[in-house]
Order: structure tokens, then C-alpha cells, then sequence
């Protein structure tokens, strides 16, 4: 059976890291509003994760990343459905996130593209907003 999804502790922070920067994505550091994220761990290591960063009542979901090798499997999907269940259970209702080239994953997840100027201000104050590459990305926002 697939290991579900748990929340990362710490000891699972540097492979989220390493999962990050080989899937090409902005590793969060320190001084940027706080990421929490859900991993899936096979049995030897981390394979798959999703963050989000909290902004008042909106968040935004990010670093969504599956070890090449483990991909085409579900655990992309898995993991973002397990952040959205654990943002809706604190009542975030305004989720939006920026991607490069996945914008056909997300949309069966509930997202759909929006433009830049409609990101809500709190999450446009995120460092991830002003990064050049996600600059440039696609905005998408969950449709509730
Ligand atoms: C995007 C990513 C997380 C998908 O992970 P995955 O485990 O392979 O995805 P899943 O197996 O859960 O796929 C779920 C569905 O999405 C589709 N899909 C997966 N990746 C896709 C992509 N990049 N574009 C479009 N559709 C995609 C799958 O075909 C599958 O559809 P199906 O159910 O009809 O077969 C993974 O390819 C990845 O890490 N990419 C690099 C990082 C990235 O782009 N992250 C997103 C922005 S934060």
C-alpha cells in the first residue's frame, strides 16, 4: 500500500530541500514567511511534498515536488489534496499558487488560472511573488 502523507518534521527538512532544488523550485529560507509541508516518505526518504505559507485568510501553495523516479504514481496528487485538506480545516478559503508548466495538474485539483493583478495582496508580499521565474509563471487560484 502507498504510504499516505504526514507532516515533514524536522529531520525531513534537508531531503524536502534536495526534492526542491532538483525539481528546479525556490527553496524556502530563512527570514521568508514560515512554509509548513506535508512529505510522503516510502520507507526511504522522502519522495514527495507540498507547502503552503499562511497570509492572513488567504495562503498560498507551493513547493509541490515528486522525486523524478517516483513520479506518474499519484503522489503529486496526494500530497497537494492532503494540504488542502489541512488548509481547510483552518479555514483558509482564498488558496492560490504560481507554476511554470504544471497548470494541467492543478486544474482537476479545483485550480484555474487567474491574473497576476487578482493574487490577493498578502500573498503578492511573498518573496515567492517576486521571484523571477514565478514572476513569470502561470497565477492560479482554487475554485471553492
Ligand atoms: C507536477 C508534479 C508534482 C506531478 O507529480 P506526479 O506524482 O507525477 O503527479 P500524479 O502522478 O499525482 O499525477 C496526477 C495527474 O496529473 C497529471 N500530471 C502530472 N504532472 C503533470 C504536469 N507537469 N503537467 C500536466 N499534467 C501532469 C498526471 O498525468 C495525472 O493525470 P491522470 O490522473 O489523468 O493520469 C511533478 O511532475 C513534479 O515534481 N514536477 C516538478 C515540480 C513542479 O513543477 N511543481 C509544480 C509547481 S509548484
Amino acid at each position: 500500500m502507498r504510504a499516505a502523507p504526514r507532516s515533514c518534521k524536522p529531520s525531513d527538512r534537508a531531503a524536502v530541500e534536495r526534492l526542491l532544488a532538483e525539481a528546479d523550485l525556490p527553496v524556502p529560507v530563512e527570514g521568508e514567511p514560515d512554509v509548513e509541508f506535508v512529505v510522503v516518505d516510502e520507507g526511504e526518504g522522502v519522495v514527495a511534498c507540498a507547502g503552503w505559507e499562511i497570509h492572513g485568510e488567504s495562503a498560498l501553495l507551493r513547493s509541490v515536488a515528486v522525486d523524478e523516479r517516483a513520479r506518474s504514481r499519484g503522489l503529486g496528487r496526494a500530497v497537494v489534496k492532503e494540504a488542502l485538506r489541512r488548509l481547510d480545516g483552518r479555514g483558509i478559503r482564498d488558496l492560490t499558487l504560481v507554476t511554470l508548466d504544471a497548470e494541467r495538474f492543478f486544474e482537476p485539483l479545483g485550480f484555474e488560472p487567474i491574473p497576476r493583478e487578482s493574487v490577493p495582496p498578502a500573498v503578492r508580499a511573498s518573496p515567492e511573488f517576486r521571484i523571477h521565474h514565478c514572476a513569470s509563471g502561470l497565477w492560479m487560484r482554487r475554485l471553492r
